[in-house]
């Protein structure tokens, strides 16, 4: 049977291969863009039938509302989520430059959209037979890993997302939740320096998503399947 997976946030970077990497396997993909460009078209055009492409920014709760009532009226089930979508504030090193405004603005989109989206996919997420869910979120959320400091408003918004995931793993024992750190990637994010290739990534993702089992529930890896400490 034909496999889905739901990914936030398409549009450029890790979501991009992401969503090329399933698509190539076979799965249906439903992804999220807030407005159309080249790559995504072109993508669409590869695989017409199996890209559906949503307009969604995860600060909007009607838009991601939406998305949930469009794949509800489907009747699809929606195996995998991949809640990608995120964003990086300033790198405030020192107490004094974190503006709480822009902590709640970033927890807006790091935390409460991929909430939204949780809230909003389960029903279809529920139908799957082995469902999982997935935050990518990133090692600077790890409070044991955290030796450096800064990074104030990003770093806090990922620890809470770390904990919705943790959470989610026990209400529903039957979705295998985890969080996921995608390396340290060339994107619009990660800048040119980082080491890591986002096909390098999506391919890691991929490959320990696809080797999760209920028993990884709750837990947090890289992309090359190392656990990490919360
Ligand atoms: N790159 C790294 O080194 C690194 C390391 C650790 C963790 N991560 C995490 O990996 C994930 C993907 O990052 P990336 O490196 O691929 O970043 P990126 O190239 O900056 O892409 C971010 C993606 O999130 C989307 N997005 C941002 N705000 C959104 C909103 N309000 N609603 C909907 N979509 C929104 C962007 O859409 P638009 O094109 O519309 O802006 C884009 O598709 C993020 O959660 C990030 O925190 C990245």
């Amino acid at each position: 049977m034909t496999q889905s997976v739901a990914i936030t946030g398409i549009s450029r970077g890790i979501g991009l291969e992401l969503a090329k990497t399933y698509l190539k396997q076979g799965f249906t993909v439903h992804g999220t863009i807030r407005k159309p460009n080249d790559e995504v078209t072109n993508l669409m055009s590869g695989f017409p039938d199996k890209l559906h492409v949503h307009q969604v920014d995860v600060t909007k709760p009607e838009e991601v509302k939406a998305l949930g009532e469009d794949i509800q009226n489907t009747n699809e089930a929606i195996d995998v989520v991949i809640n990608n979508a995120g964003a990086l504030s300033g790198y405030q090193t020192k107490l004094a430059d974190l503006d709480p405004a822009e902590l709640s603005s970033i927890f807006d989109i790091n935390v409460n959209g991929p909430l939204r989206i949780t809230q909003a996919l389960l029903p279809a997420l529920k139908k799957s037979s082995n469902p999982k869910l997935i935050h990518v979120s990133s090692k600077v959320g790890s409070i044991a890993d955290n030796s450096s400091g800064g990074a104030y408003a990003y770093r806090i918004s990922k620890t809470a997302l770390n904990m919705l995931s943790k959470n989610i793993s026990l209400e529903y024992p039957e979705i295998t939740s985890a969080v996921m750190h995608p390396g340290w990637v060339q994107t619009e994010m990660g800048g040119e320096k980082a080491p890591v290739t986002p096909e390098m990534s999506a391919k890691g993702i991929n490959k320990v998503i696809s080797g999760l089992s209920s028993k990884d529930s709750g837990l947090f890896f890289d992309y090359e399947g190392k656990q990490i400490p919360w």
